[in-house]
């Protein structure tokens, strides 16, 4: 039986950190046996909003792979890519914003919050406005017919599934319609319990040190109520708690009745946790070292990853322009 395809991305725009390795990339690594798995680094979504400083994206890039080859994703299972090497993408998006009115693109909400939200960068760029049509193509380009995403992306899956009906039913079925399959991991808040993000400054990176990631622990937000370390506690409101629901499950429920009956103090609660999360990120990190010291490695996973992407894309791209009867068929790219 032929496995299904799937394909997901990430924007390039910094050093990756536990919240999307236990988010997305968790997930990545278990769909790589059931499926057939495009791994991609979006890097024209990086683009859109980092036009004004392009200069870091491609380090990120090949940063990110080298944090998702540590992790578990398999090159010899997955194809991992660079979205801007394989440049079927950008046609076929040239072909999907025809069929895309403007008014679909303004409603979508994660448009309309970063419009507002984004203070320190001009995202009023024409790119930005059709960031969800370049990700249909993605998906669309490879005909996956599953896309892992997070909760913040079923936005843009409805709208890529908007545009495949519209064009199927314009021009012939060419594409299945996309369906999403949510991160099922609890999202991992950052160390002031916001959204973990490296511009709120409270992300604890992959490949940082381990007295990085202990110093980080140590300045965590905990239950605001507990001022003395006779006070006892609330676990459940706890960042420190969450932290050991996921990367100390075994020690979870002895460290919440402790802190319930004030038998732990924050202090050490929190040093404990730090060493487990140092002992679970120990052998990521080393992969990563050494994955770091040979970059060749990346680039030829890289390179033989687009040339796979591109033979899947160049057909699918030859059929959308038959189906619309546009330019002559090429000679497929091998
Ligand atoms: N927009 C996605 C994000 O910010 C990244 C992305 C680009 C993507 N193209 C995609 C995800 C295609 C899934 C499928 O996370
Ligand atoms: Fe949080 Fe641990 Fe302090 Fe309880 S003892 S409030 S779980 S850091």
């Amino acid at each position: 039986m032929t496995k299904k395809r799937i394909l997901s991305g990430m924007r390039p725009t910094g050093p990756l950190h536990i919240g999307h390795l236990v988010g997305a990339l968790a997930n990545w690594i278990d769909l790589q046996d059931e499926f057939e798995c495009y791994y991609m680094v979006a890097d024209w979504h990086a683009l859109m909003s980092e036009y004004a400083n392009p200069v870091d994206i491609p380090k990120n890039s090949t940063d990110n792979v080298t944090d998702w080859l540590a992790c578990g994703i398999d090159p010899e299972k997955s194809t991992i890519f660079v979205q801007s090497d394989v440049p079927e993408h950008t046609e076929l998006h040239v072909i999907l914003s025809c069929i895309t009115p403007i008014p679909w693109l303004e409603r979508v909400p994660t448009y309309k919050e970063q419009m507002q939200e984004v203070k320190d960068k001009d995202l009023t760029n024409y790119a930005f406005l059709g960031y969800p049509c370049l990700q249909a193509a993605d998906i669309l380009i490879y005909k996956a017919g599953v896309v892992p995403v997070g909760e913040d992306q079923v936005a843009h899956l409805e709208l890529t599934r908007e545009i495949t009906r519209r064009f199927n039913s314009m021009y012939g079925e060419v594409f299945p319609e996309p369906k999403p399959r949510l991160t099922k991991t609890a999202r991992l808040l950052g160390l002031d319990r916001r959204k973990m993000s490296k511009s709120y400054g409270n992300a604890i990176e992959i490949g940082e040190s381990p007295e990085e990631t202990r110093k980080k622990i140590m300045t965590m937000f905990t239950d605001p109520q507990r001022q003395r370390r006779s006070d006892p506690g609330r676990p459940e409101i706890c960042n420190v708690h969450d932290y050991f629901k996921v990367f100390a499950p075994d020690r979870a429920d002895a460290v919440a009745e402790g802190c319930r009956n004030a038998e732990i103090g924050c202090v050490d609660c929190k040093k404990e946790i730090a060493e487990r999360l140092n002992q679970y990120l120990q052998p990521i990190r080393a992969r990563r070292s050494d994955l770091a010291a040979h970059p060749d490695k990346i680039e030829d996973i890289l390179s033989e990853g687009c040339k796979k992407a591109r033979r899947i894309a160049a057909a699918t791209l030859d059929e959308a322009r038959q189906a619309m009867g546009i330019g002559r068929s090429r000679v497929t790219v091998d």
